[in-house]
């Protein structure tokens, strides 16, 4: 299979486009495909990874023009699937784009700076959940704070969040407006907002409703769709624009 790889060797602006011929068996993954390069034909290439397993969000990238992780995508099956994402200039329907072309597009994840090839700066996303406080609050003794099964259901889903950035990358609103928060910090915000535990739920519905919050999604769900651990962020934005 023919890869065609973003390359920015100072950051910046994508430069140019390399082509690099790679065997593919069953089983291998785009990290996979990735490592071969640097390994056998151009050590330069640079891109992020650690755990390899879907675990610790690193390998987020634009695969044939759609975000996912690069440890979970098999690059056989990348021409037959589509996350059917609603299209923005960054990203395109495979239903009528990428996938008619045979080589593979490996960029950079949108709506990031770039600091080389296929590394994006994930500083900002970072710093939102710091600027909205997504922590718990310490409190006074000991005291066990148990819940039910029925209290642990309602944010379950969002405790899966690995940070990977792909819902950012996939947000068209997070395109055109840099100062939205995007979707994962506004997840975890509605995730602490509805643990029973939590003795002041207010300030994370507070800090989802600022201006730059959830009154700037328009509900596209692309970060839905995109997201590798189910964690659906627009649900939890629906439900924090449902609180009024
Ligand atoms: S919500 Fe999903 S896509 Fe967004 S950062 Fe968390 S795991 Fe990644
Ligand atoms: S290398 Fe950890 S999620 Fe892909």
């Amino acid at each position: 299979m023919i890869f065609k790889i973003a390359r920015s060797p100072k950051g910046g602006q994508v430069t140019h486009y390399d082509e690099y011929e790679v065997s593919v068996t069953k089983g291998m993954t785009i990290l996979d495909v990735l490592f071969i390069i640097q390994d056998d034909v151009d050590p330069s290439l640079s891109f992020r990874y650690s755990c390899r397993g879907a675990v610790c969000g690193s390998c987020a990238m634009l695969i044939d023009r759609e975000p996912r992780l690069a440890c979970r995508t098999q690059a056989l099956m990348i021409k037959q699937s589509s996350l059917n994402l609603k299209a923005f200039p960054a990203i395109e329907n495979k239903q009528t784009g990428q996938a008619q072309n045979p080589m593979v597009l490996i960029e950079p994840l949108p709506n990031m700076r770039v600091l080389k090839d296929l590394l994006v700066d994930m500083t900002p996303f970072h710093q939102s959940f710091e600027s909205m406080k997504l922590w718990v609050d310490p409190t006074e003794g000991n005291t066990p704070r148990t819940q039910t099964p029925e209290e642990l259901s309602r944010y379950e889903r969002y405790v899966n969040c690995i940070s990977c950035g792909i819902c950012h990358g996939s947000c068209p609103v997070s395109s055109y407006h840099h100062e939205y928060i995007g979707p994962a910090p506004l997840a975890k915000a509605w995730r602490f907002y509805e643990d029973s535990r939590v003795t002041n739920r207010e300030r994370y519905l507070e800090a989802a409703k600022q201006s730059n919050g959830a009154p700037m999604c328009e509900l596209v769900m692309n970060c839905v769709k995109s997201c590798p651990k189910d964690v659906a962020p627009g649900g939890a934005i629906r439900r924090i624009k449902d609180t009024g």
